[in-house]
């Protein structure tokens, strides 16, 4: 099953192009992400159309959990609101929900059990819950691989020249019946996500230094203690570093959504309308009970750090190309927001530029190291800055150098 998952990951048969597989974005040399360092990616018929969200590293996604909206991390499993379990009509209630900016992450537990805090899913705004049902996405989405609907991607797949596989795995008629047809497809990708060795190949070096088979660096054992330091880089608190009480190897993320008031790319094509605005889980791509709450609305998903250093586009809109922009993003956002932000017609700089004022109250001013107001020092000074750098260059698979 994931053999054959492998061949439709790279099949170019299957987008309208003929010449774009899912392998055009998830490269496998380099973490499953894109093989250039453009913002977005170019898909469609003629792949000249830009996306709107910088593409992830599929590497370690398999124990993303499904999206829920339940209270802060160390609360009972059971209280969560699931949707799944729920049904719809139980959404989070919003007489509870607090925004974002105002529940410190694990600083006040009574605050922190009354808050909803969103978690999980696939993709940015976490709208996916399986990887079966996430692959459709790319296949149906006119800026990527385009095709038209679900029929015209089962055309493509009857057309396989290897649908002998299809009828060994799934019995003789599978390519008379249409729908199972595409499930099976999608559920093979899955697999091979899932099973492939080198989506969750575990080598860094840092996992070696877990492992007590290898030792950091200086540099790199300096950036790990101001990874962790909540009062320094504070970055564990939502990309976590230690294995699990159960064992399991940490993922350096702990799927929980923030809005961190990026600035706006004016790369991305689509901003250049200036009514355009991706909301994360508000959407426009999604658009469930999720995305009606405007306590959502700038919230995007953490995702792991793992293979982080192979990354050219940083965040949900690729606005930074290297960590040195993105860790001087995080210790001077608002301390020297003229660094990051364009100035409107008054003069003033304006902060969290890629959302609508309305929504500007959710981005996070309460943890560290995004709590400095102007006038204030830096969490991180530039020394310990490029410390941070080192340790998170121990993150990525393949040590020693393959
Ligand atoms: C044109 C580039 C492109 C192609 C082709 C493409 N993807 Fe993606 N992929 C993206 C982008 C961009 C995102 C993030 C989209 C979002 O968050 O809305 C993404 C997200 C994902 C995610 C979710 C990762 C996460 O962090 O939650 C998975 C899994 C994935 N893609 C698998 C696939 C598979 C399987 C295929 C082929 C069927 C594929 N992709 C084809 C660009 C692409
Ligand atoms: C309050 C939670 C929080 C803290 C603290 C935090 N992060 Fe993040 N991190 C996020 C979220 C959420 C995103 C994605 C935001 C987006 O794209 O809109 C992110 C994205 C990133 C990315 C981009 C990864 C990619 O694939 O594009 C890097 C790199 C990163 N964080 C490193 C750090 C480092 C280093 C620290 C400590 C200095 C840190 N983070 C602290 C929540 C946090």
């Amino acid at each position: 099953m994931a053999l054959l998952g492998r061949e439709l990951f790279f099949e170019p048969a299957l987008s309208v192009s003929g010449r774009m597989s899912c392998a055009s974005c998830h490269s496998p040399d380099h973490a499953f992400g894109p093989p250039n360092d453009l913002a977005v990616q170019l898909g469609g018929p003629n792949l000249d159309q830009p996306g709107i969200r910088a593409v992830p590293n599929l590497t370690y996604q398999e124990e993303t959990p499904n999206f829920s909206i339940g209270p802060e991390a160390g609360e009972e499993q059971e209280t969560r609101l699931h949707p799944s379990s729920t049904g719809a009509a139980r959404t989070a209630p919003a007489a509870v929900a607090v925004p974002p900016h105002d529940r410190p992450k694990a600083a006040d537990p009574a605050a922190a059990a009354a808050a909803l805090v969103p978690e999980g899913g696939f993709f940015w705004d976490g709208r996916s819950n399986t990887l079966q049902g996430q692959a459709l996405g790319p296949l149906l989405n006119p800026l990527e691989m385009g095709n038209a609907s679900d029929e015209t991607v089962i055309d493509k797949l009857r057309k396989l020249s290897y649908t002998a596989d299809f009828k060994a795995l799934f019995g003789p008629f599978i390519l008379n019946n249409p729908r199972l047809l595409l499930s099976e497809a999608l559920f093979a990708i899955g697999r091979y996500e899932s099973e492939e060795k080198s989506f969750h190949a575990f080598d860094s070096k840092y996992d070696a230094y877990l492992a007590g088979t290898a030792s950091l660096s200086a540099a790199e054992m300096r950036g790990l203690k101001l990874f962790e330091d909540p009062k320094k880089g504070n970055c564990a608190s939502c990309h976590p570093d230690r294995k699990s009480r159960d064992g399991r190897a940490p993922m350096f993320t702990d799927y929980q959504f923030e809005a961190l008031g990026l600035p706006r790319n004016t790369q991305i094509k689509a901003n250049a309308d200036p009514a355009f605005y991706d909301l994360g889980i508000c959407g426009p791509v999604r658009s469930d009970s999720y995305s009606q709450q405007p306590q959502n609305c700038g919230l995007f998903k953490t995702p792991s750090l793992r293979n982080v250093a192979s990354r050219h586009a940083y965040f949900h809109n690729g606005v930074f190309s290297s960590l040195d922009q993105v860790m001087h993003f995080y210790v001077e956002r608002d301390i020297h927001p003229e660094k990051f932000y364009p100035r409107g017609p008054d003069g003033s700089v304006e902060r969290y530029n890629d959302l609508p004022q309305q929504y500007r109250a959710n981005v996070d001013v309460i943890d560290v190291p995004l709590d400095r107001k102007q006038g204030e020092s830096p969490a991180l000074d530039e020394a310990e800055i490029q410390d941070v750098i080192a340790f998170l260059g121990t993150l990525s698979d393949g040590y020693p150098a393959r």
